[in-house]
């Protein structure tokens, strides 16, 4: 405790960054370190595992000093220790998991272990102070693309998942064909500012009314049939124009279910989180189509969309509070659902 306010470090390492943050009552930011690794593996043009994992370790005791200090407490002052135990990469993880377990037993501080997703979700709370459940999530990042209903602090309902690409694979997938590199998303969202939308006719793919999975993985395959034709017919590729029409189809096809899933289960709003999230041109669209029935949508700012710290503790606190405890038996699930 510090000044009354109850304190979480929250650790986080499922993927390219080593991140530790300290939450004074589930809301407030006290210190967000972020060491992202995202030059290192820019190089290979995606995340190298083992890569990621050794940079993980080098780094975690710095972050983590560095959040304490930044927050102007020690671990005296800490009332909970939360981290990420999956979905991610096991060697990453582990790596977190292995710190929070250590600080939790060598301090005595409470220990609970936080799905990354809700996690994500939970990066509303830090931005948003009045937001409370009930409301329809749109988690779009990395490695995952889903719809989940949540009517209340501790309860994900996932209505609809991604069957293969999760849509920033996708938007990093087609940066790569496209020659703009990784990470893709930010590329392809600033390039696709420049192009037309409607100069190519990418597939939407809906999978039927009322379904609320997603298909991606087709998209990648288009685009390089697209640059192939165009190559052999001898025409000049404005990567502007395929940025942007590859965007517009992914996009409205993320808006279009969330939208529909809100309606369903008649939420008045739409949460937002996940790298993606970030996306200027699906801001724009998912604010104009559930504007147009009276349906909000929140979302982070950019630093929260991305892995963070903070967004573990806030889930983490909230767990706590509904009585969730991990013991040292907490182990890493890189397929861990929703
Ligand atoms: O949530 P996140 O930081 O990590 C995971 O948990 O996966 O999401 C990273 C993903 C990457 O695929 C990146 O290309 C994408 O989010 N991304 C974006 C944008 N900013 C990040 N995609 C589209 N537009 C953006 N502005
Ligand atoms: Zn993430």
């Amino acid at each position: 405790m510090k000044n009354g306010k109850h304190l979480t470090l929250g650790i986080e390492t499922s993927c390219d960054e080593t991140a530790v943050s300290v939450v004074a009552d589930g809301r407030e930011i006290l210190s967000n370190i972020i060491s992202s690794q995202i030059s290192i593996h820019t190089e290979f043009g995606g995340v190298v595992p083992e890569i990621a994992s050794r940079r993980h370790l080098e780094n975690i005791n710095d972050v983590i000093e560095a959040a304490l200090r930044e927050a102007d407490t020690t671990l005296d002052e800490i009332d909970l220790v939360g981290v990420t135990y999956g979905p991610g990469l096991v060697g990453a993880l582990l790596i977190g998991v292995a710190a929070a377990k250590a600080i939790s037993y060598a301090a005595d501080i409470p220990l609970v272990g936080v799905n990354h997703m809700h996690g994500h979700i939970a990066a509303n709370y830090l931005e948003h102070h009045e937001l409370e459940p009930p409301f329809m999530a749109l988690v779009v990042s990395g490695g995952h693309t889903n719809i989940v209903n949540v009517p209340d602090y501790n309860r994900c309902e996932k209505l609809g998942g991604t069957r293969d690409d999760a849509a920033g694979e996708a938007f990093d997938k087609v940066a790569r064909v496209i020659g703009l590199g990784y990470p893709g998303g930010p590329k392809v969202d600033k390039a696709a500012k420049l192009g037309n939308r409607n100069a190519i006719d990418f597939k939407r793919v809906y999978l039927g009314q009322g379904n609320f999975d997603f298909s991606f993985s087709g998209l990648k395959t288009q685009a390089l049939n697209y640059l192939n034709t165009e190559k052999q017919a001898g025409r000049e590729i404005n990567v502007n124009d395929v940025a942007a029409s590859f965007q517009e189809a992914i996009v409205e096809v993320l808006v279009d279910k969330a939208v529909d899933a809100a309606l369903k289960y008649k939420q008045k709003r739409i949460v937002m989180a996940g790298g993606v999230a970030s996306n200027s041109r699906l801001r724009e669209l998912i604010e104009e189509r559930a504007g147009a029935h009276g349906i909000e949508v929140l979302r982070p700012s950019p630093i929260l969309c991305t892995d963070n710290g903070a967004m573990i503790a806030s889930a983490a606190y909230y767990a706590y509070k509904a009585g969730e405890r991990s013991g040292y038996d907490l182990d890493a699930v890189p397929a861990l659902e929703f």
